[in-house]
């Protein structure tokens, strides 16, 4: 990755107007924090070409080997903490339009906040916050992309689950192309976002959700539901009619489709 092309064209009011490029750190997110609690501005962003120990939700690591996308915004939106989990919503939609839009890709939102091409998970967004009450000091938005990763480098018990560009386009992509329009879909629709709320934001995420109408799998953090994914509902939470007929709402797990 060359740092100067990562600003050159980069077409930002706010965000990457001071980027932190590394080689290799232990987690994007982690940096970020640390700068933010230390006074970081909004729009700041760590990205690195190397994570030795990325994270993803729920205490999983996230692969992050060379040709990978990893990088970590700071933001710092006057909102409850309650509406700023929604962030990931903002996040997801950014990269499924931003990979439809450069590569032509058919990109799939998954439920809370995955970004999927062919079925297979491309994307992962970790959110996080520190707060003071129901006020945010500021949140991270951790977004990972299998970019130029052969799917064979990957551990063998994620082959199945994953792709990356290089796998879907048989070759390999810019990826300072991908990280300017990646952060300029996050700018738009963070702004959308804190203008006109979340309902627009929701209703694009839901136009690339090909899991709605299907029949899945949810596990949250107890339990395993079987049903019909039915919505996401304005708080975020998937509604699932059960087996049985009733229907829940769930506010954290992870979707798998059932054939
Ligand atoms: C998930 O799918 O569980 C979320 C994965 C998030 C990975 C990104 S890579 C950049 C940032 N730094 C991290 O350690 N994690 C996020």
């Amino acid at each position: 990755m060359n740092v100067n092309k990562l600003q050159e064209g980069l077409k930002t009011k706010l965000f990457g107007k001071r980027i932190i490029f590394l080689h290799k750190t232990g987690s994007t997110n982690d940096f970020a924090k640390e700068l933010a609690t230390h006074g970081a501005a909004e729009g700041t962003v760590v990205i690195a070409e190397e994570q030795t120990a990325g994270r993803g939700r729920l205490g999983r690591n996230w692969f992050s080997p060379k040709g990978g996308l990893y990088l970590s915004i700071t933001l710092k939106p006057k909102l409850k903490a309650s509406e700023a989990v929604k962030l990931v919503y903002v996040a997801g939609l950014a990269v499924a339009e931003a990979l439809h839009e450069l590569y032509g890709l058919k990109t799939e939102t998954k439920w809370p906040n995955d970004v999927l091409v062919d079925g297979k998970k491309i994307c992962g967004i970790l959110t996080e916050m520190s707060t003071s009450g129901e006020k945010v000091n500021f949140a991270i938005l951790g977004i990972g992309i299998n970019a130029n990763v052969s799917l064979r480098a990957f551990p063998k018990e994620l082959q199945t689950h994953v792709t990356s560009l290089k796998n879907e386009l048989d070759g390999k992509i810019i990826l300072e192309e991908l990280f300017r329009v990646v952060l300029e879909k996050l700018e738009e629709n963070y702004a959308s976002f804190l203008k006109e709320g979340f309902v627009s934001i929701l209703e694009k995420w839901k136009s690339y959700a090909s899991f709605l109408g299907k029949s899945v799998e949810v596990t949250d953090a107890t339990q395993k539901f079987h049903g019909l994914a039915l919505d996401v509902d304005h708080e975020g939470a998937l509604i699932i009619r059960l087996e049985d007929g009733t229907v829940k709402r769930i506010f954290s797990g992870d979707v798998t489709l059932r054939f």
